[in-house]
């Protein structure tokens, strides 16, 4: 099975064929048959790209603690420019969903727009200032797969190690933002590579994960 076939599968919901070609790959990146091209993420985890055409993305994203080593996310309240479909593969993925409104007079935040040139994230505060209040929280466990459109705020946070396999679909009209400190300011993040230890402890999540599920 390809990686668009996979995709297919996904979209409609046929978990147990997505599972079985995720087992599959997992299994490429762990005997290297299956170039792994992991970065560290300033949302503190790692992304190993699968498959990227037009729109349509496919990522694995590990969040692993003990496996961290990059910058620390500005904020972790944040909306996609994609629509996401996301299956967990092992571990339990947290998502808090937040109402986010415009006010100029007391406001929590301001509106930080994320662009991404190369491995560079730049951002760039708005005039946007607003408050969040959150609207509510959902737990997604391993085998069950979760959606997320374009423009929800959201945060995301994990319990022990955890695999996800993403796929996103890209809206040209869409903005990545995050929720950040009033006075702005415009800091830059990288998407670095993986290091060698890094990358070997990945290895080893991923062949504990297509061992286990
Ligand atoms: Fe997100």
């Amino acid at each position: 099975m390809n990686d668009e076939m996979a995709i297919a599968a996904l979209r409609q919901g046929d978990t147990a064929t997505f599972h079985h070609w995720a087992r599959v790959l997992l299994g490429q990146f762990v005997s290297g048959q299956r170039k792994m091209p992991a970065i560290s993420h300033p949302l503190e985890f790692v992304c190993i790209p699968v498959y990227r055409s037009g729109a349509d993305g496919l990522c694995v994203h590990l969040w692993d603690a003990d496996n961290h080593t990059g910058p620390a996310a500005p904020t972790a309240i944040h909306a996609h420019s994609w629509d996401l479909l996301s299956y967990v593969l092992m571990g339990t993925v947290r998502n808090e969903l937040f109402d986010v409104f415009d006010d100029r007079t007391t406001p929590d935040d301001r509106v930080y727009e994320v662009l991404s040139r190369g491995d560079l994230d730049e951002t760039r505060p708005t005039d946007r200032l607003v408050r969040h209040a959150l609207r509510s929280m959902h737990e997604h466990c391993a085998g069950t797969v979760y959606s997320l459109q374009s423009g929800r705020y959201h945060r995301s946070s994990y319990s022990g190690p955890t695999v996800t396999i993403v796929y996103g679909f890209n809206h040209d009209t869409g903005r990545n933002v995050f929720l950040g400190p009033l006075s702005g300011g415009a800091p830059f993040s990288r998407r670095a590579p993986c290091s060698a230890a890094e990358l070997s402890r990945c290895k080893e999540l991923l062949d504990t994960v297509a061992r286990a599920c």
